[in-house]
């Protein structure tokens, strides 16, 4: 056998702990032995093991209550009860509360044997798989990017054939889909890292100040400039420009920046001195560049110039696959950053954080588990750590982005939980709700709800 496969053995019965410990062991399993639930979990925390084996009933625990126990240590854990003929309710409760697997009382040792040789070709896969993960994102790897999509895969080609050119990039996607991060990483990946990567937020200044940040004045070009000053684009000679919400720039500024781009050639603010600059010019933006095109906001000439090399980043939603990744990665920086050992999510977690939208794209999904991360108490992220609107059932997620729609849903949501605690008693309900009875039937028929409409 090439890596020892070690099962932790639960079971109050001396003999059946016997006969199944030794026959592991004849098997070339390591086994190790429990004679109750609470000698099983100090174990479980002391030694790693591969797959749990537990009896279901013990007098101090139960197989199902130990099954929680060690998942809530270590999520990932696989874990076979053995439960007694006909309990099959207690067999799919152990299901879904993770078991891998059950099997009933009398054992048969072949039976016990394939299952478990099932469980390690399962584990054996994952571990094949992260190998094979790991290779692929070395290839395509791109410093702190996290993707394995097809779509992220694309994105890290052309980032790696546009970096070494001169041309220029313009990066969009929804906001929070990396685009600082991937004009960084062209920068650093192109034969001008050794130069500065100069960011100007487009979007942040009026017009006037804007000019100045970009192309620089001369003393008493305006009032309030008290000295002369380089611009972001002198300051960028022999590096990068990174001019972020492109979109936003007023109109006046678009005509300048078009001459910088074909001319490399600008005067500052207040001089008529032409200053040229050696600067490579990086773009983003979030807007819908061609809806400004045809609304007159945005110059053609200068969309032309910008959309050389265009690299789109997907929002996340289009790119499911790359959520278990970047959930994993934020977890393990968010608690190093914490101090804390944070081995996981849980269950009901991970399937919440898999199946939320993201409409704040990475940075939302960032923020939700920086902020999980600080919250838990825990070794492991369970779903009170995580925001209400992440467990909201499908229904209220789509409640819409109006105030009305919104509190709307929310007033549905809370009569339905108050139907729910009150039986159906409608007066009962309208009082947890605080409001007349008259007023709740009014909402019940504005909703269509109906007195047996409690929350499921
Ligand atoms: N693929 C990724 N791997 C790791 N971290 C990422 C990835 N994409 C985005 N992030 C992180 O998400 C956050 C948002 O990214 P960034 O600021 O680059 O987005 P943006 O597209 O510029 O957003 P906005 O349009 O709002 O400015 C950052 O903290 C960034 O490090
Ligand atoms: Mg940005």
């Amino acid at each position: 056998m090439a890596e020892p496969f070690r099962i932790l053995v639960a079971d109050d019965e001396p003999a059946q702990l016997e006969l199944i410990g030794g026959f592991l062991k004849k098997q070339g399993f390591e086994a190790f032995l429990a004679e109750n639930g609470q000698n099983a979990l100090r174990q479980f925390r002391e030694v790693p093991f591969d797959l749990v084996l537990t009896d279901q009933r013990m007098p101090d625990m139960s197989g199902l209550d130990l099954l929680k126990a060690v998942r809530a240590i270590h999520p990932e854990v696989a874990v076979i009860v053995i439960t007694a003929y006909g309990t099959i309710e207690t067999a799919v409760s152990a299901i879904k509360a993770g078991a891998k697997d059950y099997l009933t009382k009398p054992l048969n040792l072949d039976e016990l044997l394939y299952r478990i040789e099932q469980v390690r070709e399962r584990l054996r896969l994952l571990s094949e798989n992260r190998d094979l993960r790991e290779a692929l994102q070395r290839q395509h790897r791109i410093e702190g990017i996290i993707g394995e999509s097809g779509r992220m895969l694309e994105v890290f080609s052309m980032v790696r054939r546009a970096a070494p050119s001169e041309a220029t990039v313009l990066i969009r996607g929804e906001s929070g889909t990396g685009k600082e991060l991937i004009a960084k990483a062209i920068h650093y990946a192109s034969p001008r890292a050794s130069g500065l990567l100069i960011r100007v937020n487009c979007a942040a200044l009026p017009d006037t100040l804007l000019e100045s940040e970009l192309f620089g004045h001369e003393k008493g070009a305006f009032t309030g400039a008290l000295t002369k000053r380089k611009g972001r684009f002198e300051l960028a000679d022999g590096g990068s420009i990174f001019l972020d919400e492109i979109g936003d720039l007023p109109l006046s500024l678009q005509a300048k920046l078009l001459r910088v781009l074909q001319e490399r050639e600008f005067e500052r603010v207040g001089s008529s001195l032409p200053i040229r600059v050696n600067v490579r010019i990086l773009a983003a933006t979030h807007r819908d560049l061609e809806g400004l095109l045809s609304a007159g906001q945005f110059r053609e000439d200068l969309y032309y110039r910008l959309n050389v090399v265009t690299i789109l980043l997907p929002p996340l939603r289009e790119r499911r696959q790359d959520l278990p990744l970047l959930m994993d990665h934020f977890l393990k920086l968010f608690a190093e950053k914490n101090r804390k050992t944070i081995r996981g999510f849980s269950h009901e977690a991970r399937e919440a954080l898999l199946r939320y939208d993201y409409p704040g794209n990475v940075r939302e999904l960032e923020n939700i588990i920086e902020r999980a991360a600080v919250l838990t108490r825990d070794e492991v992220i369970g779903q009170a750590d995580l925001p209400l609107s992440i467990h909201e059932p499908e229904e209220e997620k789509s409640e819409g982005t109006t105030l009305p729609a919104a509190t709307e849903g929310i007033e549905r949501r809370m009569i339905r939980e108050a139907l729910a605690r009150s039986g159906g008693v409608q007066t009962r309900a309208a009082e947890l709700l605080g409001i007349s009875e008259r007023a709740l039937r009014y909402k019940l028929k504005k909703y269509g709800l109906t007195g047996e409409d409690a929350a499921s």
